[in-house]
């Protein structure tokens, strides 16, 4: 099972396969907002610092949504748009 980190408390949960990464920190209480959970507003970004190649490949949407606020989308994600598939560490 994919293991993901959580960089700003040290907190790690394996997950199944496919999960999307909203869920992980929804249901492990981590510290990340939501707004509309739908790739469009950009409040559930974080950093992906280790396992990029390990989250489902990027969408337009959320590539745009990232791009738009100034971020580098080749290692911030949107939690509401993307699933593990490996393990990887998340920092917020
Ligand atoms: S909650 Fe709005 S982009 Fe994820």
């Amino acid at each position: 099972m994919p293991k993901v980190t959580f960089k700003n408390t040290g907190a790690s949960a394996e997950v199944a396969d496919g999960k999307m990464l909203k869920e992980v920190t929804k249901e492990n209480n981590w510290s990340v907002a939501y707004g509309c959970e739908d790739g469009m507003c950009g409040t559930c970004m974080v950093k992906v610092v280790e396992g990029q190649a390990n989250v489902s490949p990027m969408e337009d949407k959320e590539r745009e949504t990232i791009t738009v606020m100034g971020m580098d989308a080749s290692v911030y994600r949107l939690c509401c748009q993307c699933k593990i598939n490996g393990d990887c560490t998340i920092e917020q």
